[in-house]
């Protein structure tokens, strides 16, 4: 790919293409715990266009122990290996290349490359791990066809699984079995996988579309493997769903997962063998919420998804990662709201873009969905290549339509089957189905920041002329002052005095189809005459395009607009902004107030709307949002504020709360379905709301005592623990003890108690700490106490007296030197310190500062110093 220059950063512009070919890779793995050893022979063909360059293989930290050239030993200065890399000077022909080394799973905390799980032996090479257990080019242009042996003890390890089609099995005597598989399929080393183990499964045979017989198969530990079945048909709904929707095959006989404790991210899409972090598996009922339950849903299809956006067509190189991450969760998220509910999903969306990725925008940490230079690209596996980049996507598909997207995705699919694609090229496919221009579309990949659209309106009676002036405007990010104007389809829809729609387009300022106008310069001016009557304007509708909408409506009228508007997202969203209007005194408080408190209470009463819907209108921008809307954060004021907000409608609304959640009792016990979901969402919703008045938290306790769902217990959990419920203690003890054994449920009361809202709460993450639960070396587990309590406990993490930030610059201290890329994760809640007020950007310096010079990992140094950086 290219080599880092000397200011340390490596940069797309530098990119060459690979000086040898590799058509075949061939790998014989000794399988062990505490040693493996790895046996490979690389064909490799020097490409001519490349000018006979040298031959460097990646490898780090290998133990070579043989090295051959077709057939014969190399002499030791023939070579050079310095534990990063392997030159071997003076090849000028294909050759094959033989190697022998030796790793060392059991002591390999990073989970990258091969390491120990339980009793599971599995591999994490996404995006430079590979190189971690046999020599490489390492990177994700160069795609061998593969034939991967893995020997092991029966005993310990008696299924063995690696991409592909499995080829046979052999016993070799001695207590020794292997297994051999065969990846048909050109592919980089980034989705190599083995995995090892005494693991069972669950599986089903179907027929593709074109006729292709598949066994798909869940892989677990004996004790868990009874909660794989939901996770199985997962698989099955994705892959009928790409068939209908995409028009895309899988093109293996086996699709097989496997689920790991010990895990770095959520799942890993490598070909044919995805591997899970088990928390994107497991589930029933009484374990999984139904919020897992979504989720696992999501995960499973958006790594059965990557099959086609990732693995088929893979990346050039890690600039382009968004090509496939934001393309595929685009993807992932067309079959949630497929499935089920449009507008829940495009809420879900819409709550993490505008509490985390908008804040990636504006902070420390921002970068483009396609940066030109990084120094650690496991740092660049965030919200803004994944959550920004699928939004892209979704305004590249509001612009051209369906019908020409999926023209667009179908030409891509076929002009880069097989290859290493660029962004360009994904653009060029689009451009070419559609017949547009993109090149100005193009500037959402390079430019970093979310755009901001002031919307001005004026109205003059006396001659109806109506007119909107919409600015669009990019702030600043590092490295990044000037920003130009970018392609942003806006939706709009006008309501007049009757409530009605104006259909009439505006005259001026060229709506480019019904209720759509495309903005490509600084300022456009939408001008309607004749207007009988000021109408009131909606804008955004589904949030189709990505931005800040500054207005400057009266809360009356947003409440007004809330019960016109036709799009159900907006009709939510309207009422965020009359909360976050009450919250942040930008609109009159006590108008917003009582017209947000009006409209609850209609929403309440109507019995007719889903739900999860009316759970999703109570529940208030949360502290992340709220935080990301102001300059600068006082922390206590703001979340005092919210929370009086929430006790000042929880007033008003005691009768009509209890009314729901005793009406809902009845569906809510029905299982799965999604009217029983939605029942115990509203319902949960209505709990917290009520427990917050009831000192005795009587609901909350009788709802624990129930027993019944995870999403109920939990939720009742919850409300004792952070309510401060006289039974709390004691409810916190038995749901401990009844789950000791689950690490996944685990997780969620290590999260409640870390994420309870009151400063004293980083009393109980240091007793945690120093406790038997605490697992540094699980990457679940540190999220669950540290990165709950960073994330998700304003009241905890931002404490006056700097503790909250102290305690996690100490831990990351130590996680770095086991698991980098967790620790450098951890570092990333720092990410708006700048935008604290006193006394908490002076301690979070301090506590930053605290770690210069004691990070050892390069993916937290290069944090540190991007925190740090004027
Ligand atoms: N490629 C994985 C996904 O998004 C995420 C991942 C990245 C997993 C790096 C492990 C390591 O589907
Ligand atoms: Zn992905």
């Amino acid at each position: 790919m290219s080599v880092p220059r000397d200011d340390g950063f490596v940069y797309l512009a530098d990119y060459t293409a690979p000086a040898w070919r590799i058509p075949q890779v061939e790998l014989q793995f000794e399988l062990a715990a505490e040693a493996t050893e790895v046996v490979s022979r690389l064909q490799l063909v020097p490409d001519p266009a490349q000018g006979g360059e040298a031959l460097v293989l990646d490898g780090v930290d290998l133990e070579l122990l043989a090295i051959a050239v077709d057939g014969v030993a190399l002499a030791a200065d023939r070579y050079r290996y310095d534990g990063r890399q392997l030159q071997v000077p003076g090849l000028d022909r294909a050759c094959v290349l033989e190697t022998r080394v030796r790793i060392r799973p059991a002591a390999n905390t990073r989970l990258e490359g091969l390491y120990r799980s339980g009793r599971l032996l599995l591999t994490q090479c996404e995006a430079e791990g590979f190189r971690r257990i046999s020599f490489m080019a390492d990177r994700p242009d160069v795609m061998p066809r593969w034939r991967i042996v893995l020997r092991a003890a029966r005993t310990d390890y008696p299924v063995l699984l690696a991409n592909g089609n499995p080829l046979g099995t052999a016993d070799l005597g001695g207590g020794q079995h292997e297994a051999t598989w065969e990846n048909p399929h050109p592919t980089p080393a980034y989705l190599f996988a083995i995995a090892a183990g005494p693991l069972e499964r669950v599986t089903q045979t179907l027929d593709t579309a074109e006729g292709r017989r598949v066994e798909l198969n869940i892989w677990a530990e004996a004790a868990d493997v009874a909660r794989c079945a939901y996770a199985l048909g997962a698989v099955e709904r994705a892959l009928r769903w790409d068939e209908r929707r995409f028009g895309r095959g899988y093109d293996l006989d086996v699709f097989n997962v496997v689920a790991a404790q010990d895990f770095t991210m959520g799942a890993m899409e490598n070909k044919g063998l995805n591997i899970f972090n088990a928390r994107y598996i497991l589930a029933d009922e009484a374990t999984a919420t139904d919020a897992d339950f979504l989720a696992i849903e999501s995960v499973v299809a958006h790594e059965y998804l990557h099959n086609w956006s990732g693995n088929r067509v893979t990346l050039r190189d890690w600039f382009q990662l968004s090509l496939k991450e934001g393309l595929t969760v685009f993807r992932d998220t067309e079959f949630s709201s497929d499935l089920h509910s449009r507008a829940l999903k495009r809420i879900e969306v819409v709550r993490l873009l505008r509490g985390r990725q908008f804040a990636e925008d504006a902070g420390a940490l921002a970068h483009a969905v396609r940066p030109d230079r990084y120094r650690e690209i496991s740092n660049f596996y965030t919200l803004t290549i994944y959550e920004k980049g699928a939004e892209i996507v979704r305004v590249l598909h509001t612009l051209v339509g369906d019908t020409a997207f999926r023209a667009g995705m179908d030409r891509y699919f076929a002009d880069n089957d097989g290859r290493a694609a660029t962004l360009e090229e994904f653009l060029a496919a689009h451009q070419a189905a559609s017949g547009r221009d993109l090149s100005q579309f193009a500037r959402w990949y390079s430019q970093a920041g979310t755009p901001e659209l002031r919307i001005r309106e004026h109205y003059d009676a006396a001659s109806g002329d109506y007119t909107l002036t919409v600015d669009q405007h990019t702030p600043p990010t590092p490295g990044q002052a000037q920003k130009q104007p970018l392609l942003i389809p806006l939706r709009f829809a006008l309501y007049g005095a009757d409530g009605a729609p104006v259909t009439t387009p505006p005259d001026t300022g060229a709506a480019q189809a019904p209720g759509l106008v495309e903005l490509t310069r600084a300022r456009h001016v939408l001008r309607w005459t004749g207007l009988t009557d000021r109408p009131l304007p909606a804008f955004n509708q589904a949030f189709a395009a990505p931005v800040k909408l500054d207005l400057d409506y009266a809360a009356d009228d947003l409440a007004r607009l809330a019960r016109l508007e036709r799009d159900p997202f907006n009709r939510w969203d309207l009422l965020q902004r009359l909360a976050t209007g009450a919250l942040l005194g930008t609109l009159d408080a006590e108008s917003a107030t009582s017209a947000l408190s009006d409209a609850l209470a209609d929403l309440l009463d109507d019995d007719a709307a889903d739900p999860a819907f009316v759970a999703e209108c109570l529940a208030l921008p949360d502290f992340d949002t709220l935080a990301e809307a102001v300059d600068v954060v006082e922390v206590e004021s703001l979340v005092a504020r919210r929370e009086s907000l929430v006790e000042r409608l929880a007033e008003d609304h005691v009768e009509r709360l209890e009314r729901r959640y005793h009406a809902l009792a009845a569906t809510a016990r029905q299982g799965l379905s999604g009217a029983a979901m939605s029942a115990r969402a509203l319902r949960n919703a209505c709990l917290a709301w009520l427990t917050r008045l009831d000192p005795q938290a009587a609901l909350a306790q009788a709802q624990f005592a129930a027993g019944g769902m995870m999403t109920e217990r939990l939720a009742a959990l919850r409300c004792l623990l952070h309510f401060d419920a006289p039974d709390a203690a004691a409810a916190l003890q038995s749901f401990r003890d009844a789950f000791a054994h689950d690490p996944l449920v685990t997780d969620k009361w290590i999260g409640l108690v870390a994420t309870r809202p009151h400063p004293d709460s980083r009393d109980a993450v240091l007793a945690l700490l120093a406790s038997p639960w605490w697992k540094a070396t699980n990457p679940n587990r540190v999220r669950a106490l540290l990165g709950s309590f960073a994330r998700g406990n304003a009241l905890g993490f931002h404490r006056r007296d700097g503790g909250g930030y102290r305690l996690l610059a100490e831990q990351i201290l130590g996680l770095d030197a086991l698991n980098p890329q967790v620790a450098a994760r951890l570092l990333g809640s720092f990410e708006s310190w700048r935008r604290l007020a006193q006394p908490q950007r002076g301690a979070a310096r301090a506590a930053l500062e605290s770690l210069q010079g004691g990070l050892v990992s390069p993916d937290s140094r290069d944090l540190l110093q991007r925190l740090l950086e004027d």
